[in-house]
């Protein structure tokens, strides 16, 4: 009887393992992920989301982080994309957005992402944000998106030896008070068979425009053209003065602007010499003074330098960078990984410095941020701060891609009185057009 059993067992054990044997393979247990979207591909941009990305992994081995990056400085193309994939419901699970109208009167108007509350609370970000930029990331008393950095858009790179060589003795520290003043030093840059003012791709324009105006009319006027409704007359003489520096600035630049690929060329051209000045962001700071293949690895002061665009001592014109939950998350655990380390002491600690950006956060450690930075930190603690309009902040898309289009037909014109009338109207209309200036 009890061999009878054990031969019983042992047929059905062998029938449980040769069945097995040939029954489909279980599912492998999917990996977690987080598909992060940014625009931050190119020299002088990959190399800080790469270090964050580092606190990311070491942090979350389990979740793997997915670089949905698309090239192009400042995200003309990015923003595209992400509109198609918006539209198709394929939202990646977190995307890079600016703080001010590019979050509020866009992503969040039409609901597509979700408030931050919960994590702000557990991260304590509320604490350690300034009280400026709050307001610009939040609806309603609710926060939409975690910013990471600071970046100062009025930024005048320059290169010392051309200056010296064409006999600029104008310090572009302190003596450039004006635009006429940059002008006189145009003229002898010129002489000397330079470009002054190096300009690239077309978004770099307004990047340009934003900074001539706001170095003109100065940062209280510039307020009062984003006011509602604004206190600054569009169709009015500051701003036609602006637009009169602006072509004048552009008939400083070099030809072939529009053809280049992106800002680097345009930062290269000075460190190259061939070019004296440069209006962009301080992005630039990583792409000239990062390690190789990335960077330049150049030496500051002597190969690259640095002011304030012309005539804006004393101001700060500021854009932030943030990332935000999409309402639909299909990840929520990678996002909410994502956004805990962008909000991090030690995530910002690793991005900033080599993003030429400080910290969103107030409580980063300087010695870990270049010369360059810490002269920026303490701008932007005791400058009069104004928003950018190519970055996001002071316009709503709609309304700074009326302003894109306008800017497009102006660089195209003659530039003369005429085209200037025609630019200054098509601002205004645009103006309009967005609800705030009256029809
Ligand atoms: C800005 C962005 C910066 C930098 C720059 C150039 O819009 O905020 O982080 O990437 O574009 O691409």
């Amino acid at each position: 009887m009890q061999k009878r059993f054990l031969c019983l067992v042992s047929v059905i054990l062998i029938l449980a393992f040769s069945l097995s044997a040939f029954a489909p393979a279980a599912p492998a247990v999917q990996k977690k992920q987080v598909e992060v979207f940014s625009w931050w591909v190119g020299p002088g941009e990959a190399d800080g989301l790469a270090a964050m990305v580092k606190v990311f992994n070491a942090k979350y081995p389990d979740i793997t982080f997915v670089n949905a990056a698309v090239a192009g400085g400042a995200g003309t193309n990015a923003k595209a994309v992400l509109q198609t994939r918006l539209a198709a419901n394929d939202a990646p699970d977190s995307w890079q957005a600016h703080a001010g109208q590019e979050t509020i009167a866009n992503y969040v108007a039409a609901n597509q992402v979700a408030p931050l509350d919960d994590l702000f609370k557990t991260t304590g970000l509320n604490d350690v944000l300034p009280k400026t930029l709050l307001p610009l990331i939040s609806k309603d008393g609710h926060p939409y998106s975690v910013p990471v950095n600071i970046h100062r858009s009025n930024v005048l790179w320059f290169n010392p030896k051309v200056l010296k060589d064409a006999g600029v003795t104008a310090n572009p520290k302190t003596d450039f008070k004006t635009w006429d003043d940059f002008f006189a030093a145009c003229d002898k840059i010129k002489a000397a068979g330079k470009t002054c003012l190096s300009m690239g791709a077309p978004w770099t324009a307004i990047h340009l425009f934003e900074n001539v105006m706001i170095g003109t009319i100065g940062p209280d006027k510039w307020n009062g053209l984003w006011s509602n409704p604004p206190t600054t007359d569009w169709a009015g003489a500051d701003v036609k003065k602006g637009i009169a520096n602006f072509a004048k600035a552009l008939s400083y630049t070099n030809p072939d602007a529009s053809t280049l690929s992106d800002w680097q060329p345009a930062s290269k051209m000075v460190s190259d010499g061939d070019a004296a000045f440069n209006i962009m962001g301080d992005w630039a700071y990583g792409y000239y003074a990062n390690p190789a293949p990335n960077g330049l690895a150049l030496k500051p002061h002597e190969q690259f330098d640095w002011a304030v665009s012309p005539g804006t001592y004393g101001v700060f014109n500021f854009l932030a960078d943030s990332f935000v939950l999409p309402a639909k998350a299909k990840n929520a655990e990678g996002t909410n990984a994502w956004l805990t380390v962008a909000a991090s002491k030690e995530g910002q600690e690793a991005f900033n410095p080599l993003k030429g950006s400080i910290c969103a956060r107030t409580d980063c450690d300087m010695s870990k941020f270049s010369e360059y930075s810490k002269d920026t930190a303490k701008d932007w603690s005791s400058n009069t701060v104004v928003g950018s309009l190519q970055h996001g902040v002071v316009a709503a898309p709609a309304w700074a891609t009326k302003i894109g289009t306008a800017m497009g037909l102006f660089q195209a014109s003659k530039l003369d009185d005429a085209a200037q009338a025609d630019f200054q109207k098509a601002l205004a209309d645009a103006c309009k057009s967005d609800g705030t200036c009256k029809k």
